[in-house]
């Protein structure tokens, strides 16, 4: 099986847009699952259109087994263990338990990969604690989305040398694989000059996607973005990157 988590510390630059996106494509080419590790639970809102009787955090307290709380969304291939924001109970794990059980993730991913999934999606929440680290080091590939404006250079600097740090005191750690600029608007003179400045950073894959409502609508409307109705559908250059990334993923 192979795991991809899209983090950045910062808020709002898309990771939760975009892991539902690229998710979408994944299953296209083998069953995936998509684990929410956003206490926020934005990508089970936007997934799911019931509520689920378990959460991720239930598996992670060991109060269910893994297959009893995977739930299957809409698309075809497609599962997911939720996150449910109401009572808290991810940020709870976090914050107590998950310090006994560093590597709780590695062995989730063990337990998701002998279920028969080829691709396993992590969302997660801003900042840079020990749940977000926890996963991280049960990665195998990094996507590090970014917003094209004042600082979001210095935030990859941040990321990548958190990541290093993580990676050296637990020894492992995801490859960063790649860097997706996200609502780029190649009108406005600051995001060309900070599309530029990625260009040369070293050792990314680069993506670009564009300002395009389709995220939003599809939020709104519990679809993925691919599903969308003609007049809302995504522009053809969203859709061709994250077709783009889903390939990268799968190679
Ligand atoms: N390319 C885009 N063009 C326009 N709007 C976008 C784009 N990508 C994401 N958005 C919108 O921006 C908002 C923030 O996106 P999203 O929730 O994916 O970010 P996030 O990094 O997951 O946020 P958080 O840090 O709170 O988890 C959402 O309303 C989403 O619909
Ligand atoms: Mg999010």
């Amino acid at each position: 099986m192979k795991t991809v988590a899209f983090h950045l510390q910062k808020g709002g630059v898309g990771k939760t847009s975009l892991s539902g996106a690229i998710a979408y494509e994944l299953a296209r080419k083998g069953k995936t699952i998509i684990l929410d590790l956003d206490p926020q639970g934005n990508l089970s809102s936007w997934t799911l259109t019931e509520s689920p009787k378990w959460e991720l955090a239930a598996v992670l307290f060991g109060r269910v087994e893994t297959a009893a709380a995977i739930l299957a969304t809409p698309t075809p291939n497609l599962d997911i263990l939720p996150t449910f924001g109401l009572d808290g109970e991810l940020k709870l794990y976090g914050e107590n338990q998950l310090a006994s059980e560093p590597f709780i993730f590695c062995d989730l991913m063990e337990g998701l990969g002998a279920l028969g999934y080829e691709y396993a999606v992590m969302d997660l929440s801003p900042g840079m604690g020990r749940l977000e680290r926890a996963a991280l080091i049960a990665s195998d590939m990094v996507y590090t989305p970014m917003t094209p404006e004042a600082f979001s250079l210095d935030g990859i600097d941040i990321f990548k040398a958190e990541l290093a740090r993580t990676t050296k005191a637990m020894k492992r750690g995801p490859t960063h694989r790649g860097i997706i600029v996200n609502a780029f608007d190649s009108r406005i003179e600051q995001h060309k000059a900070i599309m530029s400045q990625a260009w040369e950073l070293q050792g990314f894959e680069l993506y670009t996607i564009p300002v395009d409502p389709c995220f939003r609508k599809a939020q709104a409307d519990c679809v993925p973005i691919q599903a969308l109705a003609k007049g809302k559908a995504p522009k053809p250059e969203t859709l061709a990157e994250i077709k783009k990334i889903g390939e990268a993923i799968c190679r």
